[in-house]
């Protein structure tokens, strides 16, 4: 069937990139303050509320238990949801004595290109890996950030809203009409990349807050991105539940990874601990050349 009835042309309107900045320019902003040896994660995706930083401190988390070194830069200078959740962790670890790892973390004060590169250097430089979590919204430091991943995680709900940044779909037989703004944002960074040397971003997108029960909507939703990942160049991996657990142990700065160290808090839910561990796992997978391993 073909898609032209049924879009409007303000559907058809070519995405606009970032006002005035050509991603080679973002790219060589990066490229010129030089590679650290660690692995850097960004966690992005333009939609707030769709379990960036969640996933951002599970990440950061779930790597140390690893055996990973860590650090993490919030770039949310406003909910700082990242910042304060380890900033919790490390008051738990020493009220309770707790045998735990913290990253090192720091705010982003200054939406700079430069400020970042520092900021990653100073406390980021010895580490394995970096997890920086970007706000919900386009902006000259989230395309910087863009810019600086090796592994890019987009945490998606399961809803064709969330599905409209990575592609924009027919209705009726889903089939890709054009790419979405945000798959058009990393795309646009990733070939800047590519010209000027800096190798691919592996991008993982995964769907969170997924309800147990299975219903007609999630099961077109996954057609739908099943269709679109190898178009606008991501992988899928098995997303995160919609449960208590990743939100309650908040204001003490815990994961279920962690409570098997502290044997006066309730016992960790193993499906929660294999749901993180199955997101450590994937961004584990990324190769060393830091190649995108879909569409290098
Ligand atoms: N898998 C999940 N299960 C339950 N609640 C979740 C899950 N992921 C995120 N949340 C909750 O959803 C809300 C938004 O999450 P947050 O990580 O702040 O999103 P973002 O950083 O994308 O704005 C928070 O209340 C958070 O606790
Ligand atoms: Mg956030």
């Amino acid at each position: 069937m073909s898609a032209g009835p049924l879009l409007t042309s303000a559907s058809r309107v070519r995405n606009v990139g970032l006002e005035g900045e050509h991603p080679d320019n973002i790219v060589a902003d990066i490229a010129r303050r030089g590679k650290l040896p660690a692995r850097i994660i960004v966690v992005a995706n333009e939609k707030g509320g769709v379990g960036k930083s969640t996933i951002a401190f599970h990440l950061a988390v779930g790597l140390l238990h690893r055996g990973h070194s860590v650090a993490a830069i919030d770039l949310d200078r406003r909910q700082q949801t990242l910042s304060r959740v380890l900033g919790y962790r490390d008051g738990t670890i020493c009220r309770l004595k707790a045998p735990l790892k913290s990253p090192r973390h720091a705010v982003l004060q200054v939406p700079s290109g430069a400020m970042l590169c520092q900021e990653m250097m100073r406390i980021g430089s010895a580490c394995d890996y970096i997890v920086i979590d970007v706000p919900g919204y386009d902006s000259a430091i989230a395309r910087r950030a863009l810019a600086l991943a090796d592994i890019l995680v987009t945490p998606i709900s399961s809803s064709f809203v969330d599905l409209d940044l990575l592609a924009r779909v027919h209705p009726l037989t889903l089939d890709i009409v054009s790419p979405g703004c945000f798959a058009t944002a990393v795309n646009e960074i990733r070939q800047a990349r590519l010209r000027q040397g800096l190798g691919g971003i592996d991008w993982i997108v995964l769907e969170n807050r997924l309800r147990r029960e299975t219903s007609h909507n999630r099961d077109r939703v996954e057609a739908a991105l099943r269709t679109i990942a190898p178009e606008a160049g991501f992988r899928m991996t098995k997303g995160l539940a919609e449960r208590v657990a990743y939100r309650d142990l908040f204001l003490m700065g815990l994961t279920h990874l962690d409570l098997k160290a502290l044997p006066a808090l309730p016992f960790p839910n193993s499906r929660v601990v294999q749901e993180i561990r199955n997101l450590v796992a994937t961004v584990e997978e990324t190769p060393a050349d830091r190649r995108c391993l879909v569409n290098a």
